[in-house]
């Protein structure tokens, strides 16, 4: 009896670490230390943007389509747009994480 109570208590520990690992958020920062553009736009952009740029929820803009210089995309990341639809990051992301996901969105240009 005792036998079965130990193995029930791998199992149960097994399940907990096998959900734990599920629910890990994604590891933002890449190898070398800099963030990781992909990653900072699956937790943060996609929602609205969609993976490939082109969801346009809540009308937001087609990222594969835009016709603004990465100045100007880092700006709007970084201060919101005029009509506040699309919100500010500064303070959310770090002027790193912010340069790194706008790289990543000119990756997702048609
Ligand atoms: C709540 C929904 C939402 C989220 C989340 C969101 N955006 Fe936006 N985004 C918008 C909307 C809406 C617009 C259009 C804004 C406007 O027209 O005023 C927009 C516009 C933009 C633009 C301007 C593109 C163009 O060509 O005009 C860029 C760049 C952009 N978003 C990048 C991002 C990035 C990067 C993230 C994540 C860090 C992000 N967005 C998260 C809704 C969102």
């Amino acid at each position: 009896m005792a036998f079965y109570n130990i193995r029930s208590w791998f199992i149960l520990i097994g399940i907990v670490f096998t959900l734990a690992s599920c629910s890990e958020q994604e590891i933002v920062i890449n190898d070398n230390g800099s963030p990781n553009g992909k990653a900072i736009y699956k937790q943060n952009c996609k929602v609205c943007h969609g993976g490939k740029g082109d969801l346009g929820i809540g009308d937001a803009a087609d990222l594969s389509a835009s016709k603004k210089t990465f100045q100007e995309k880092l700006y709007i990341i970084t201060n919101g747009s005029e009509s506040g639809k699309m919100t500010s990051y500064k303070g959310v992301l770090t002027e790193k994480e912010i340069a790194a996901v706008t790289a990543h969105i000119e990756t997702l240009i048609k």
